[in-house]
């Protein structure tokens, strides 16, 4: 079982860091936008807005984004500073959530003011993922995403990769693989990294991710629901392990052909260079279970 009050004390000590991530990691934030806007535009047109729960929204970053092209946000986070700091941000950029609750997205089914089962056009699970040590834990969250995103529509969710880390620690301190074998052999068998005692992550690979969605199934009523992978992405393309720092200064269009030259590579899943993974999936009907 993870000890999610360490994840939240973590991001409640850590919110202003967490805030300027995806300033100082430019191309991830690019690229993840583009992909969820690219997936809400496919999505039919609708009259309205459209609904979007960001489950482990931190500081907002993508929620107020998303919110400033018209649709409505609801953000929900376990660290309540991160929290207070989303809604600084969405005030100074003018724009107003439709909630923010602070909530642990393994109770999130008991949380009656934000889950509705069949509501969401769009539910972004970017962070809660990738704390959870267990593979019950990772799923029971993700069947709560499936459950609140109406059939047709998207979950998005976040991971991070083991190579991530390896690559970190091969360049920062190779000789840890060595001298903590025991730690690591456990680590590149479960993923389970608990070396720091201030926090807990999991990290993953493609196929144990595909395993994951491939097991969310549920059923509505008559009707069998399943979570079906359309895309995998890898939001630092090939320049994960920091490489991407060097785009961070470049003007807009100087960016601008970086983006387009990495966002043409993120999906060449070969490449496994990039640190987080995107995972898009729409929720279908399936055979009743
Ligand atoms: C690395 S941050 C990512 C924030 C934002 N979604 C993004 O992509 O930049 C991970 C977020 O997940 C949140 N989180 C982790 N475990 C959670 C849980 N069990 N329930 C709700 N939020 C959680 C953390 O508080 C943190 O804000």
């Amino acid at each position: 079982m993870t000890s999610t009050s360490t994840v939240a004390g973590w991001y409640n000590a850590n919110a202003n860091l967490e805030h300027n991530r995806l300033i100082t990691n430019r191309l991830e934030f690019a690229i993840s936008l583009h992909i969820i806007q690219q997936s809400l535009s496919s999505l039919p047109p609708t009259t309205g807005p459209k609904e979007i729960l960001d489950l482990g929204g931190g500081t907002g970053r993508y929620a107020v984004e998303l919110a400033k092209q018209g649709h409505n946000v609801t953000l929900v986070d376990i660290s309540q500073t991160e929290l207070e700091q989303a809604r600084l941000h969405a005030q100074e950029s003018g724009v107003a959530l439709a909630n923010i609750t602070c909530a642990n997205a393994l109770d999130i089914r008991s949380v009656q003011e934000v889950f509705r089962e069949n509501y969401y056009d769009l539910v972004l699970c970017q962070g809660p993922l990738y704390h959870l040590l267990s593979i019950d834990e990772r799923l029971h969250v993700l069947h709560s995403c499936m459950t609140a995103t109406k059939r047709g529509g998207f979950v998005i969710a976040a991971f991070v990769t083991k190579y991530a880390h390896l690559r970190d620690l091969a360049q920062r301190e190779p000789l840890r693989l060595v001298m903590e074998a025991g730690f690591y052999a456990e680590y590149l068998e479960t993923g389970q990294y608990t070396r720091n005692p201030r926090n807990v992550g999991h990290h993953t690979y493609r196929e144990e991710v595909g395993a994951l969605f491939g097991t969310c199934v549920g059923r509505e009523g008559e009707v069998g629901v399943r979570l079906e992978v359309e895309r995998m992405v890898a939001c630092e393309s090939f320049l994960g392990g920091g490489l991407a720092a060097g785009l961070n200064g470049l003007d807009e269009e100087g960016f601008r052909r970086w983006f387009e030259v990495a966002l043409g590579a993120a999906e060449d899943l070969d490449v496994g260079t990039g640190d987080h993974l995107l995972v898009v999936a729409r929720k279908v009907v399936s055979e009743v279970v």
